[in-house]
């Protein structure tokens, strides 16, 4: 069955600057969290780093050649901070700023829409230094370097993207501490958890005052949690997890309060007039999923649980997610149910597949093209049930550094090979060029 055309609608892909750009270390740049956690040992599979990656940084025209040919109509990037701010704040630095700018520059004159994200996990080692986002002052840092990046794109880049799943950077930076800057501390995690929500609405509410016409949004994870088991702890460990996860990012931002499970934990941290200042309009919210997660309580455990594998026969990817439309689709009507949700775009999904680069030198990538065509019929069931969803990001536009994982989980449309750099696009970026070029008909 194929899929008939939804209009007006977006269709793109998405990438984030630690997993593709590479050039670490020039034209001014300086480390981020991400430079100095995959530079310690032990903490990335095969002690990989970010500091080739796809050369991104040098090939952005190839890359962008790729998108046109896709036919993608939009493209989801972020922004390395410490490109341009090196210190995080205060002075710029001007060649970090002319790579954003030609590449802006580039898809515009490809036709392709730019979707900026703000925060994609990499935060400036400097900041870190001086607490991160366990500080309060990182409203102040974030919304700082919002105004100066939108002052300098701002003229030419009309979607703006706070912050990339602010629920992964919090539990596997600061609770499970796999992620950089590799903390495990239930504090810090609370701290981090409401700081994100603060460093979020202060830079809404800036870039708001500053520019009326933009279209300001951020991007959550979102995905359900249920026990992993029948039993009770499970159960009430399932429903901690959708807390933490899900309604401690949504319920802020949409409703202005946190779920009343967890505010015990949050409240220290909580000022007057936090609530008010996180609760700002935005005029989309980001929407990145990937599977369901199998809870299982485990006392020990800093917050109480763990995620494990989902229990066969379910089809699962490469990562052991599982595969699951379906839910896909429920949660983005629990979504509207449940929230005074702005319109949607997808900003996200994708899967891990062992690719097998063939003898006719292509990759046959079929279970990638079934998950991709499985999961966006499933969004437009839910459009035709009344979610309104504006836009579909395929992670990812190239195989890249896939955090502490290193490059072995390839999540690409095109294939990358880390020794030549050469880009070579997968059966599933040919899908999905004639999707939409049906679609767009
Ligand atoms: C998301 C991240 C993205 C990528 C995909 C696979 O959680 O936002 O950078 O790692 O997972």
């Amino acid at each position: 069955m194929s899929i008939p055309p939804i209009q007006p609608f977006l269709w793109g892909t998405a990438t984030a600057s630690y997993q593709i750009e590479g050039a670490v270390c020039e034209d001014g740049r300086a480390p981020s969290i991400w430079d100095t956690f995959s530079h310690t040992p032990h903490k990335i599979e095969r002690s990989e780093t970010g500091d080739i990656a796809c050369d991104h940084y040098h090939r952005h025209i190839e890359d962008i050649e790729l998108m046109r040919h896709l036919g993608v109509q939009a493209y989801r990037f972020s922004i390395s901070w410490s490109r341009i701010l090196p210190t995080g704040k205060g002075k710029e630095n001007a060649p970090g700023f002319d790579f954003y700018n030609r590449l802006v520059d580039d898809l515009l004159a490809a036709g392709i829409t730019p979707f900026v994200t703000l925060f994609h996990w990499d935060l400036p080692q400097t900041l870190q230094d001086q607490g991160g986002f366990a500080s309060r002052d990182i409203s102040g840092w974030f919304s700082d370097y919002a105004v100066k990046t939108t002052e300098r794109l701002g003229d030419r880049v009309a979607n703006w993207i706070m912050l990339n799943e602010p629920s992964v950077f919090a539990f596997l930076g600061h609770a499970t501490g796999v992620h950089a800057p590799g903390i495990a501390d239930l504090k810090t995690f609370f701290a981090t958890t409401h700081h994100l929500n603060l460093a979020q609405g202060a830079a809404l509410q800036a870039l708001r005052s500053n520019n009326a016409s933009w279209k300001l949004g951020t991007t959550l994870n979102i995905h359900r949690g249920v026990a992993a088991d029948g039993s009770e702890d499970s159960t009430r460990m399932a429903e901690r997890h959708n807390d933490l996860w899900n309604a401690s990012f949504l319920e802020p931002l949409l409703s202005g309060t946190y779920p009343a499970r967890i505010l015990p934990e949050v409240e220290p941290y909580i000022r007057a007039g936090d609530l008010k200042l996180i609760r700002q309009p935005i005029d989309f919210l980001g929407v990145n999923h990937y599977f369901r997660a199998y809870i299982q309580a485990k006392p020990d455990a800093l917050i109480g649980y763990e995620q494990v594998a989902p229990p066969p026969p379910l089809p699962r990817t490469s990562f052991e997610w599982e595969i699951n439309p379906g839910e896909f689709r429920d949660l983005l009507l629990e979504l509207r149910e449940r929230y005074q949700c702005p319109p949607i775009y997808i900003t996200e999904n994708g899967a891990y597949f062992d690719d097998v680069l063939s003898e006719d030198g292509k990759v046959h990538d079929a279970n990638r093209i079934a998950f991709l065509d499985g999961y966006i019929k499933a969004m437009q069931e839910a459009r035709e049930r009344g979610v309104d969803i504006r836009g579909y990001f395929v992670w990812s536009l190239l195989d890249n550094f896939e955090w502490a994982s290193g490059y072995r989980p390839t999540f690409g449309l095109v294939k990358v090979d880390f020794n030549t750099q050469r880009r070579i696009p997968k059966d599933s970026y040919y899908w999905y060029r004639d999707l939409i070029r049906q679609q767009c008909a």
